[in-house]
C-alpha cells in the first residue's frame, strides 16, 4: 500500500532529531538553514534553490551523532577531524533517493573555498557547500550570544571575521551576499530562540521568510514544546584560525 507524506515534514522531523545532539544548544541546523535561505534570497536564486539550501542547512550535520563532536564543531573554527562527520553524512544520504542530492554538498561542507577550487569541485556544488560552511561558521560565532540576547552587539565583529576569511575559507561572492543579507537587525533577530507562541507554520513557498520560531513549531511540536525550548548555552567563543 503506498504511503504518502509531506517531504518538508520529513526534513523538519529529521532536523528535530539532529537538534538533540546539541543537548542544550538546539537549533544549530535551523539557524544555518535560515541564514542560507536569507543569503540565497539576496543572491536572487529561484525558489527551488532557496528551498534546497534551507533544507540543506537543516540537515548539513546529519553525520553528527556525538555531543563531543558537536562541541568541537561549534567551538573550533577549523577542527581537523571535521571531515569525518562530512563523510558519514554523505554516506547516509547518498543512496537515499529523496535526499541523495544533498550528499555531495554535505561531503564538502567543511572544505575551505581555496581547496574546493584546487580540487576543481564543480562550481554549483562548491557554492552550495561553501554557503553552508559560511553560515555554519557564523552560527558557531553567534550562538553563544543568543543566550543573553547580545548577538546584535557582536554582529559587526562576526561580519568582519567572515570578511577576513574571504577567498581562503569562503567564496568572495558568498561573503558579499552574506554581508548584504546580514546588515539588517532582522537577520540576526530571526535566529533567536522562540518566545511563547501558540500557532505557527513554515512558509514552504518562501523559506527565507521562516524564522526559528516557525521552523521549530512546524516541525511538530506543540506550542508547549516550543515555549519550553532551552536557551542557547553560554559557551566559550569560537577559536578563530
Ligand atoms: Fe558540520
Ligand atoms: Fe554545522
Amino acid at each position: 500500500m503506498p504511503f504518502h507524506t509531506d517531504f518538508r515534514r520529513i526534513v523538519l522531523t529529521l532536523s528535530d532529531a539532529l537538534d538533540l545532539v546539541g543537548v542544550d544548544d538546539v537549533g544549530h541546523g535551523k539557524r544555518v538553514g535560515i541564514m542560507a535561505a536569507e543569503c540565497a534570497a539576496v543572491m536572487g536564486l529561484e525558489e527551488d534553490e532557496r528551498s534546497f539550501l534551507f533544507d540543506l542547512g537543516l540537515l548539513h550535520d546529519i553525520g553528527v551523532s556525538s555531543t563531543r563532536v558537536h562541541q568541537h564543531l561549534v567551538t573550533e573554527f577549523d577542527w581537523p577531524e571535521a571531515w569525518r562527520h562530512c563523510r558519514t553524512g554523505h554516506d547516509l544520504l547518498a543512496d537515499f533517493g529523496p535526499l541523495s542530492v544533498m550528499a555531495e554538498p554535505i561531503l564538502h561542507h567543511h572544505t575551505p573555498w581555496n581547496r574546493l577550487r584546487d580540487e576543481d569541485v564543480p562550481s554549483e556544488l562548491a557554492l552550495r557547500a561553501n554557503l553552508i560552511l559560511l553560515t555554519d561558521r557564523v552560527d558557531a560565532m553567534a550562538a553563544s550570544f543568543h543566550a543573553d540576547k547580545t548577538v546584535l552587539a557582536h554582529a559587526e565583529r562576526i561580519r568582519d571575521q567572515i570578511q577576513s576569511h574571504s577567498e581562503t575559507y569562503f567564496a568572495p561572492e558568498l561573503v558579499a551576499h552574506f554581508l548584504e543579507a546580514s546588515r539588517t537587525e532582522a537577520f540576526w533577530l530571526r535566529l533567536e530562540s522562540p518566545p511563547r507562541r501558540r500557532t505557527c507554520r513554515p512558509n514552504s513557498r518562501n523559506p527565507s521568510a521562516n524564522s526559528w520560531i516557525s521552523v521549530t513549531c512546524a516541525s511538530s511540536r506543540s506550542s508547549s514544546r516550543a515555549s519550553s525550548m532551552p536557551k542557547a548555552p553560554s559557551r566559550p567563543n569560537i577559536r578563530w584560525a
